[in-house]
């Protein structure tokens, strides 16, 4: 198992959205190079970069078309050996995304498959049946697919009659793979490797607890379809993995995205011949209260098992943390299969006070133990964009939905690096084409280098919160809560202390946690703690 990974600060890399070198308007792995510096002083150990492999980008990455080169789009396999190169000289780890579940349409697996007889082996590597019906013209079951409508695409045969279907959990152009073929398991077995010999230190594991179906393929209740995730053969997977990683010197670090029902436990996950960590959602889909919060991350703990929780407060699929806090906050627990919508909630947002309470819950989180995934652009404090022209939106839970939901563009909005003479908010060289989606005028002021000479920016905040982190808690794997003043959460983990002030009113500290070292969200004057905001505190020997 990997193991300074798990108390580590990743900065997730939306590729597209980074920085662009080449002018095109789309970010860019050279892009991303001349930004690592700023990813590795802001304290990061680690960068985790979304799927940037050949790809038609029906869902942005996610549908692969070749899993062993890089898309075109982004630069070549030599772009990519530089910046696992200069990465790593500057102290940064390179983790990559993995997505088995399903693959593109295009890839040429799936393209053999379209081509083959109904019986013929190829299609067996896919999740191809006979239609119900006299015709065979209804879909195999009724399941939907996540991003909404039937979760089956019927193909038509090479006479231009209509023929079998084919499963898709996401959208029609990301083939499910069928897990039971061993072709499948013995071919992400040898891409693993491909980029583990080119020095990648770990993977992102996409809905990792997705990739086995229930083999009769039922039709499911409404609410939660349980044949769809977490079948027991899953673990399989992750077991060859985890023997593919620990083949490495040092073992390569494995770490899932695997959404559960809350009462399931994602320890099954984390035994110790399988993923080193799971990503924690529990305290994402929290409201700003102090209660909530506080059960969120017991839970997290308690689920890990004998591992430490992956934390995550946002990423490319839901709404940015400065826009959620800005919102009404809606006490009722989400639905299982209500996750993800519950942090893509729409409404009037106080951006001022959304922000400062998104820094007060950034060093509560970077305060707790276990790794933090950190989206690139919240250590701005950028916003979600809400009023993106329709015109303008990519993503495909907004072109299946037709327009009935938000979807995600709104989170993956080029990055503000300069106000100066480069085009797009310094997201791209001067004289390029317009960014890939329109940055609107708030994120000109919110620019990395106006807030890198602030030192009351959301970037300083972060920055200090980060640099502050291991000095403050060292790397203790437990907390204790403390008794505090009312509407405020404190923990105590190792020698300092994290304080939350989640009430409308300021709140003096007791005066014997005074401080000998004093991190704070907002300008503090001891031992006043503002509303909307944190600290971190840390006595000399012996105190506290
Ligand atoms: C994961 C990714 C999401 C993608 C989906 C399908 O949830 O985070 O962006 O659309 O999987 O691959």
């Amino acid at each position: 198992m990997g193991s300074n990974e798990n108390q580590a600060v990743v900065y997730q890399v939306y590729l597209r959205s980074f920085r662009d070198a080449d002018g095109d308007g789309v970010g860019d792995l050279p892009g991303l190079c001349e930004g690592l510096p700023a990813i590795a002083d802001l304290g990061c150990d680690a960068i985790w970069l979304n799927p940037c492999y050949p790809s038609p980008q029906k869902d942005h990455g996610y549908d692969i078309a070749d899993y062993r080169s890089i898309d075109p789009r982004f630069g070549t396999l030599d772009d990519f050996d530089a910046l696992v190169d200069q990465a790593h000289r500057l102290g940064l780890k390179v983790f990559m995304d993995m997505v088995a579940n399903h693959c593109s349409s295009q890839h040429p697996w799936f393209r053999q498959a379209l081509a083959a007889p109904a019986d013929s082996p190829v299609r067996r590597r896919f999740l191809f049946r006979d239609g119900r019906g006299d015709q065979g013209q209804e879909p195999p079951n009724n399941w939907e697919s996540v991003f909404g409508g039937p979760a089956w695409t019927r193909t038509t045969d090479a006479d231009g009659r209509p023929g079998q279907w084919y499963l898709h959990s996401f959208d029609s152009a990301q083939p499910d793979f069928n897990w039971r073929d061993p072709a499948v398991a013995a071919e992400f077995e040898s891409v693993l490797a491909f980029w583990f010999d080119r020095g990648v230190d770990g993977f992102r594991i996409d809905v990792a607890h997705g990739n086995v179906k229930d083999q009769e393929l039922p039709d499911c209740a409404p609410g939660h379809n349980y044949a769809m995730w977490d079948q027991p053969e899953v673990h399989q997977i992750y077991r060859s993995w985890r023997s593919v990683a620990d083949s490495y010197q040092p073992p390569r670090y494995l770490v899932g995205e695997i959404w559960l029902p809350e009462s399931s436990s994602l320890s099954a996950y984390l035994r110790d011949d399988e993923l080193d960590q799971a990503f924690d959602f529990g305290l994402l889909i929290q409201p700003w209260n102090g209660p909530r919060m506080r059960q969120a991350v017991e839970a997290g703990l308690a689920q890990a098992g004998g591992t430490l929780p992956a934390w995550v407060l946002s990423n490319h699929d839901v709404h940015r943390a400065a826009t959620r806090y800005g919102q009404e906050q809606c006490l009722d627990r989400p639905e299982p299969t209500d996750m993800i919508a519950a942090a893509r909630r729409q409404g009037p947002v106080d951006l001022a006070l959304g922000t400062r309470r998104a820094r007060a819950v950034a060093a509560l989180v970077l305060a707790l133990p276990g790794a933090v995934f950190l989206y690139q652009g919240e250590e701005l404090g950028l916003p979600e964009v809400l009023d993106l022209p329709d015109e303008a939106r990519q993503d495909p839970i907004w072109l299946r939905s037709q327009g009935r939901e938000l979807g995600r563009d709104g989170c993956r909005v080029p990055l503000p690096w300069t106000a100066g003479q480069a085009s797009n908010d310094g997201f791209s060289p001067t004289g390029a084409a317009p960014a890939w989606l329109p940055q609107p005028a708030i994120f000109a002021g919110l620019n990395r280098q106006a807030q890198d000479s602030d030192p009351w920016s959301t970037l300083s905040v972060y920055r200090s919160l980060i640099k502050a982190r291991r000095a403050m808690f060292g790397d203790d794997p437990g907390i204790a809560w403390l008794e505090s003043p009312p509407a405020t959460l404190a923990l105590r983990r190792g020698d300092g202390v994290c304080v939350v002030n989640f009430g409308e009113q300021t709140v003096a500290l007791p005066d014997s946690w005074r401080p000998d070292a004093l991190v704070s969200t907002c300008p503090m004057d001891w031992p006043l703690l503002p509303p909307d905001s944190a600290c971190w505190l840390k006595a000399g020997e012996g105190r506290h």
